[in-house]
């Protein structure tokens, strides 16, 4: 089964062959034209996604062997939760290409693929497991009885904890998006030498808060703190948050396994600390390698090799339209909105 995932979501351009859950090439095109705006800029993002996603689906069918898009079993693109005009550039190529080609279309759900990364026939989850996904634009807590049934436990109630991370690196003169950035600065400061408050930190509590904090690190940078021990102190505070939450659901829920997923999980100290954690709880840890933690189109393949597993006859609207925002409680790879 010859799976061509595209993903669109915000500011990376991704597309991806699978064979199967296998990987058989992939490209990712990050767009750079946002760091001189200190943001994502939606209508830029677009622009550059129409650009560049047809010269990257050739690198991938080339690389991947294939001779054209008639050799695709099915066509699978991100339909959100992200920005919209992003999202309809991977949806309208692949519904226009799965069309032309008389081969299935799947929309996929974004949040989703970022977990479905540990989708994999190499490496089984054991359920139950409780998934952390620590992004650019969410951060969220999932109980997983099976792949079929991830339960919402929680989420943040304002900035996600990849977007502090950006606001606090661009605060502190490490450009856009400086969460790497800011990663780097820390392991040369003292986390000790600044001291930030740890909001919504009782483990117990599923939900996230991270605007306080994000506005105690301006303060403490306009009193003069040193850049590096402020970004220290920063990542240990919303890594020890993120990581003590995610263990006490684990513990609480009697998990197996451990899933992370989402950009942040990039994070250096933030896998150091998972592993250590996992490793002493005899928890099984799924960590995406760091190219696969940031957006992809391997995860929305997988996430379209699990729906075809179950059913192999599955396939989206081509009316299926992008979606800006989840909000549900119970979340499904499978990316068409309720109602159309
Ligand atoms: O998953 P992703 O690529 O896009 C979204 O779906 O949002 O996540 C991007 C986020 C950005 O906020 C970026 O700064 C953050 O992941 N990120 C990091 C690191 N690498 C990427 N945050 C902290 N430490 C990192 N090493
Ligand atoms: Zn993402």
């Amino acid at each position: 089964m010859r799976i061509l995932a595209v993903e669109t979501s915000c500011d990376d351009t991704a597309v991806a062959l699978l064979d199967g859950c296998s990987a058989v090439a992939e490209r990712v095109h990050n767009q750079s034209v946002h760091s001189q705006h200190g943001g994502v800029v939606p209508e830029l993002a677009s622009r550059s996604h129409l650009k560049i996603l047809p010269g990257l689906v050739s690198e991938v069918l080339l690389s991947g062997g294939m001779n054209g898009l008639n050799e695709i079993d099915v066509f699978a693109a991100t339909a959100g939760p992200g920005l919209t005009g992003s999202l309809l550039v991977g949806l309208a190529w692949s519904k226009a290409a799965a069309w032309a080609a008389r081969k299935p279309f799947l929309a996929i759900n974004h949040l989703a693929a970022h977990l479905f990364i540990h989708y994999c026939p190499e490496r089984l989850v054991v359920f139950p497991a409780v998934a952390l996904l620590v992004s650019g634009g969410h951060t969220s807590l999932f109980r997983m009885n099976s792949w079929q049934e991830i339960l919402l436990l929680g989420s943040t109630r304002d900035d996600a904890a990849g977007e502090a991370f950006d606001k606090t690196a661009k605060l502190t003169g490490l450009g856009y998006p400086g969460g790497a950035a800011l990663d780097i600065a820390a392991d040369s400061g003292n986390p000790e030498n600044c001291s930030l408050p740890s909001p919504m930190a009782d483990p117990a509590q599923p939900e996230f808060s991270f605007s306080g904090l994000k506005t105690a690190a301006k303060l403490l940078w306009e009193k003069g703190a040193p850049r590096s021990d402020l970004a220290a102190s920063f990542r240990k505070t919303v890594v020890d948050i993120l990581v003590s939450k995610l263990m006490f659901q684990s513990r609480k829920l009697g998990a197996k396994s451990v899933l992370a997923a989402g950009g942040v999980t990039a994070n250096s100290l933030l896998r150091k600390v998972l592993r250590q954690e996992c490793a002493s709880g005899n928890l099984e840890l799924f960590l995406p390698d760091k190219e696969h933690s940031t957006d992809n189109a391997l995860m929305v393949g997988r996430a379209a090799a699990a729906i075809l597993e179950r059913d192999p006859e599955a396939s989206s609207p081509l009316s299926c339209n992008a979606f800006a925002r989840w909000s549900g409680t119970s979340l499904s790879p499978i990316g068409c909105p309720p109602r159309q």
